[in-house]
């Protein structure tokens, strides 16, 4: 229940980061400025809502997976930094007044540096389906995660709709 929860927020957050590179890919860099901030938005609440829901529970129960919670918060604080280099890297994009071979090259090059920042995250969302929410959903009694499923969810929706607002 948790983890199916939890993929569905890592699978929206991809959608929103493909639809920034659809638009980079073009050129159409106040498009592609757009989805990156709906991105970081998201990323940003989906981040508040592991730690402020999952963490505590995660440092108490017993667990079988092989990292603790710290590693997941060094993960968070590594996406929060290159979330905000390719942010600076586009607005620098943005301001320079290239050629259309020099700005073609340029987009490539970005798209190669967010490989970093792409490879980090997959390998983060997949240490936390299946380490840290498989301990969690274990662990944890049937009425607790009810509860805790809810929480996120209705969290989740919000966050959601504001990105579906300001579109
Ligand atoms: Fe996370
Ligand atoms: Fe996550």
């Amino acid at each position: 229940m948790l983890i199916a929860l939890i993929h569905q927020q890592h699978l929206d957050l991809r959608e929103l980061f493909a639809r920034h590179q659809e638009a980079l890919l073009q050129g159409a860099f106040d498009e592609a400025q757009r989805w990156l901030s709906h991105y970081m938005d998201c990323q940003r609440s989906h981040i508040q809502i592991e730690e402020q829901y999952l963490f505590p529970l995660f440092e108490k129960i017993e667990r079988a997976s092989r990292w603790d919670v710290s590693l997941y918060k060094q993960e968070h604080e590594k996406l929060e930094k290159f979330m905000q280099e390719t942010k600076q890297d586009l607005e620098w994009l943005m301001q320079q007044d290239l050629s259309d071979s020099d700005r073609r090259r340029n987009i490539i090059a970005l798209i190669d540096k967010q490989k970093t920042l792409k490879g980090l995250n997959e390998h983060h969302e997949d240490r936390e389906e299946t380490a840290m929410l498989k301990d969690l959903e274990q662990q944890l009694d049937e009425k607790a995660l009810k509860f805790l499923a809810s929480d996120i969810k209705f969290t989740w929706a919000e966050v959601k709709a504001a990105v579906a607002h300001a579109e």
